[in-house]
Formats: structure tokens, C-alpha cells, sequence
């Protein structure tokens, strides 16, 4: 069926391509956020790939790139396929990478088996999911779900100072265009996410492959306290006004909340600055991110106004004042029961285990379930490990993947024709 090379084996190959320069921002690791130069060469390669599957391919509005397999009728209405094309900053080859490469594979071996669908593929590889480069994240696929407010985030600012607006403008794009790239319902019969999953239970069980019931509530804050810049050496510690040791305080309240709380809640700071940052000043200020999620929204919600609340009362114990700015909300998300039992189905017709879970991770599929109904594939990945370099898959498990995914697809049609 698929020629000259195996299905699925071939996508993880392409992953490992795309994880050093061009496709990377930096030499020696993988970092490739949205809207930079190496962002726009994974673009042209994936656009070479696509249309050697036999995709028409074009860039949307927004950033995102759609390579589009016509079904039996033109302008039939759309299986999507895909995940992200951005990283974090050093991260793995296959965190969203490969669920886009999955897609181009299955493509590519329905056009080599010439088969048409009631129904068309479009693959997407969405540009911002993680965040990385400007403080809230899936602002692709919230624009392709109809749900980005261009206003909340077009003024947003990376780490050096350009906004989101500039920076889509240097990518060649128009800004105050940017909501064009919303599809209608009518246009999208569902959407299918592979991923890896980012965690260790499917390992640990001996699984090549998980479905995925729901994806957990996340919100992200940003929190300021400021206190007094000052002299590191001169100023007694008694009459200082320092975030630091506030800071730290704020961090082990969050890690104390969501060690006692429920529905896997977890708390994250995973950036910290003291400014203006030096050996030889106390800090004046001290910015730190948090990232707060749980299986439920109310859980998130609880644990936010707790956390909050302490940050108020350890700031003004320590005479310091203190600001909390929530970046993002994106609620807990289930996959559409109907698709998820028939991609369980899929992965049973493999002779594996059909194992359902939870993602804890976020992924597009939680923001396009505002357009249409989505079912999501989990992969193994060794340790459990991700947004970090050693992430790792093998070709055998992405091979299944692509099979399960042909499966899903021929259960798909099957319930198109009835
Ligand atoms: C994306 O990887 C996220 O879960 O934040
Ligand atoms: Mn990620
Ligand atoms: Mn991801």
C-alpha cells in the first residue's frame, strides 16, 4: 500500500529531520517558536511533504499550515488531522511534530491506494500551541475554532519586546486578519490528534498506543511583587523590601495547595525573574509564571483564588505589594464519546489492549472541540519524558499509530455512507 516506506516509521524519521537548523532557532536542540525563521522552514518542508502525498497546500491567516486531500466530492467537508509545529524552548522532536507527520503518512497511503472519501483530509500543522515564544498559547487553533479574540493577544510581547502583531506582520502576514482563518462547522466533520503521550502509564502497561477521554482545565497567571531595589551589601536584612524570599514563599504555597488537592491538580512555575537581575542588587521586583491545571475547571478555579489569595497575604506580611494577571483559561475538554469508542475499535483492530486515559498535557484537540468533535491517539513515549530533549518513540509504535489511524479512518467511512 505504501511503496517505499512504512507507514508510520517514516513520520518519526521526518521529526528527527525537522529537530536541528533550519527548523530549529538554535544550534544543538530543538527550539522552534512561533512565527520565526525556523518556524517558516519547517513550513516549506512540510509543504514539500504534503504536496508529495498528494495535498493541495496553503497557509491560513493565522499562521497555520493546511495541506488538503479532496474527498469524492469537492468541497466535501473535512477529517482534520494534525497537531503543532512550535516547541518550547529545548524541547523534544515529537511533541506535536509527529501527530502532523502521522497525518501526511495516512494521506499519502490513501492517494497511493487512490482511494477518495465521503469525506476530505485536510492535515494541519498548527503554529502556536505551546506558548513559547509570547505568553498564551493555541492562538492558531483558537483562531481556526472561531474563539481567539485578536485584541487579547495581538499586543502581547516576547521576550524581546516584539509584539505578536510585528511578529506576524514579519512573517507575512496581516494581523487584523488573522480571525479569516476561522472555519465554519459545516466545514469540519471532526478532528484526530496524535501525540505522544507525554506521560508513563502507557509504558509502564506495556501499551504501544492509549485513547484519550479528556484533556485537563489549565490557566495561566503571571504575578508580580514588588518590593524595593536596594544595595545587596549595605542594606540590613531587616529593612529590606525584598520579592525574593516572597517569591519563594508564593512557589512553596502553590507546590503545598496542589500536593493536597484532588483531580490531579498541579502547579507549575517554570519561569522566574528578579529585576532588574543582578549578583549585587536586591531584587526591586520579581515576575513569576504559574500554570495551574486540573481535571475539572472548578478544581483549576478553587486552586487559583487559593493561591491567589496567599500571594495577597504573604506579600503585605512582608510589606511588599503584589499583582496576579490571569494570561489564559482554556477549560478542561472531553473527546467526543462517539469517535473515541470508534478509535478505541481502531486500535482494537490491531489486536491491542484498548486503554482509555486522561491527558494532563494540553493539545489542540481541546481548543477545536468549540468547532467540532475530536478524538484523540496517544503514543508510548520512553520514560514518560517530554518538553525535554530526550524525548523518545520508536518507529514500531509509530507504525501502529498510522495503522490505528487508517482503521479510525475506514470506520469513519463507513459511517459516512450508512
Ligand atoms: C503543552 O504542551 C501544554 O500542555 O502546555
Ligand atoms: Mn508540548
Ligand atoms: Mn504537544
Amino acid at each position: 500500500m505504501t511503496g517505499d516506506f512504512e507507514i508510520g516509521a517514516r513520520a518519526k524519521a521526518r521529526c528527527d529531520l525537522l529537530g536541528a537548523p533550519p527548523y530549529s532557532e538554535v544550534e544543538d536542540q530543538l527550539t522552534r517558536r512561533f512565527l520565526t525563521p525556523a518556524h517558516n522552514a519547517a513550513l516549506e518542508r512540510l509543504t514539500l511533504w504534503m504536496t508529495s502525498a498528494g495535498m493541495t497546500v496553503r497557509r491560513d491567516a493565522a499562521g497555520n499550515l493546511v495541506g488538503r486531500y479532496e474527498g469524492q466530492a469537492p468541497d466535501a467537508p473535512a477529517l482534520m488531522i494534525g497537531s503543532h509545529i512550535d516547541s518550547v524552548r529545548n524541547g523534544g522532536r515529537y511533541d506535536g511534530p509527529l501527530g502532523i507527520m502521522l497525518g501526511i503518512d495516512v494521506v499519502e497511503a490513501l492517494r497511493d491506494a487512490s482511494r477518495r472519501l465521503p469525506f476530505a483530509i485536510e492535515v494541519i500543522a498548527f503554529g502556536d500551541e505551546e506558548g513559547s515564544r509570547f505568553p498564551a498559547s493555541m492562538s492558531c487553533s483558537r483562531a481556526i475554532a472561531g474563539t481567539l479574540d485578536p485584541d487579547a493577544v495581538l499586543d502581547m510581547r516576547d521576550a524581546d519586546g516584539v509584539t505578536l502583531a510585528q511578529a506576524f506582520t514579519a512573517f507575512g502576514l496581516d494581523p487584523q486578519r488573522i480571525t479569516d482563518a476561522r472555519r465554519k462547522p459545516s466545514e469540519v466533520l471532526a478532528f484526530l490528534e496524535a501525540h505522544i503521550e507525554q506521560g508513563p502509564v502507557l509504558e509502564a502497561e506495556g501499551l504501544a498506543l492509549g485513547v484519550v477521554t479528556a484533556i485537563a482545565a489549565q490557566k495561566r497567571l503571571m504575578v508580580r511583587i514588588t518590593g524595593m531595589a536596594g544595595h545587596a551589601g549595605t542594606t540590613p536584612m531587616a529593612l529590606r523590601k525584598d520579592p525574593g524570599p516572597a517569591a519563594a514563599e508564593c512557589i512553596l504555597a502553590l507546590e503545598r495547595l496542589c500536593q493536597a488537592g484532588t483531580d490531579n491538580l498541579v502547579g507549575t512555575v517554570g519561569r522566574l525573574t528578579a529585576l532588574p537581575g543582578a549578583f549585587n542588587v536586591i531584587p526591586g521586583a520579581v515576575e513569576f509564571s504559574m500554570d495551574i491545571r486540573a481535571e475539572t475547571s472548578a478544581t483549576r478555579d478553587a486552586a487559583v483564588e487559593a493561591v491567589t489569595a496567599e500571594i495577597h497575604a504573604i506579600a503585605a506580611r512582608r510589606g511588599l505589594s503584589a499583582s496576579v494577571t490571569l494570561m489564559q483559561a482554556l477549560s478542561e475538554s472531553p473527546c467526543d464519546p462517539g469517535l473515541t469508542a470508534m478509535l478505541e475499535a481502531a486500535v482494537g483492530d490491531l489486536g491491542l489492549p484498548p486503554r482509555r486515559l486522561p491527558s494532563g498535557a494540553g493539545h489542540d484537540a481541546m481548543v477545536m472541540a468549540a468547532l467540532c468533535p475530536t478524538a484523540m491517539l496517544f503514543i508510548r513515549c520512553e520514560g514518560g519524558i517530554s518538553h525535554n530533549p530526550a524525548e523518545s518513540v520508536t518507529e514500531a509504535d509509530c507504525a501502529l499509530a498510522a495503522q490505528a489511524m487508517l482503521h479510525f479512518i475506514d470506520k469513519l467511512e463507513r459511517r459516512e455512507r450508512a
